[in-house]
């Protein structure tokens, strides 16, 4: 298990809750995860991390993280786990959605869609306030109108209201909405698939899926099958 540290906490989390040091091989990729846990405690679980940008020597992470964890706390890591997001190299047009709480697990993509010159939606009730200015924000009223611009969708989203949030994606898909769509799932993942919990099932295309492993990225329209 290596070891990683709480180099910076913030007090406003919308753009991410703390910045942690960590070696260049556990920085996980827009939407993966590490599991994180702070060897001193005794709660039994770890903390999937997600993260919310990246630099040479660590990442941002999103929220949220205990309120314990301040700066200086060693963490013992693992990963980076799961499926993450695939920007289609092609894409010009980026929209980013947090169809429910914080955007930042989605601010990771920010960095690599900007590279590539797309412009960049993003779509939310809560955003952050130190966003580059190239970077639109919409509330999540607009999504559809959004989507009809965007040729790419990356979203996210709580497996405790995968009703409402599918029905939505259904609309969109209608209304000829972006080409390909990926959506990070939240949910509980107590063992990230090492004890095959089934905590994090999902059904996806009729059979169920483990969030943290066949995600916690997925292809957007294929759940709504
Ligand atoms: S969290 Fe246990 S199987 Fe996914």
């Amino acid at each position: 298990m290596t070891q990683g540290v709480i180099a910076e906490r913030f007090l406003d989390e919308r753009r991410a809750a703390a910045r942690i040091a960590c070696p260049p091989n556990l920085i996980p990729a827009p939407g993966q995860y590490l599991l994180a846990h702070d060897p001193a405690s005794n709660d039994p679980l770890a903390v999937p991390l997600f993260p919310a940008g990246s630099f040479p020597d660590g990442f941002l992470a999103a929220p949220p993280l205990p309120r314990a964890w301040t700066p200086g706390l060693s963490l013992s890591l693992r990963g980076p786990l799961g499926r993450g997001f695939h920007l289609p190299a092609s894409s010009r047009r980026v929209a980013l959605a947090a169809m429910e709480g914080s955007p930042a697990a989605l601010l990771a993509l920010l960095a690599p869609a900007l590279a590539q010159g797309a412009s960049i939606v993003l779509v939310c009730d809560s955003p952050p306030q130190d966003l580059p200015d190239e970077i639109e924000i919409q509330p999540l009223a607009s999504l559809e109108e959004v989507c009809r611009w965007a040729d790419y969708l990356a979203f996210s989203a709580g497996r405790a209201n995968w009703i409402e949030w599918r029905a939505r994606l259904a609309r969109l898909k209608q209304a000829a909405g972006p080409r390909e769509a990926q959506g990070l799932i939240h949910a509980p993942m107590p063992c990230a698939g090492l004890a095959e919990c089934g905590a994090c099932a999902l059904p996806v295309a009729s059979v169920w899926k483990w969030v943290c492993r066949d995600g916690p990225v997925f292809n957007g329209f294929e759940l709504l099958h």
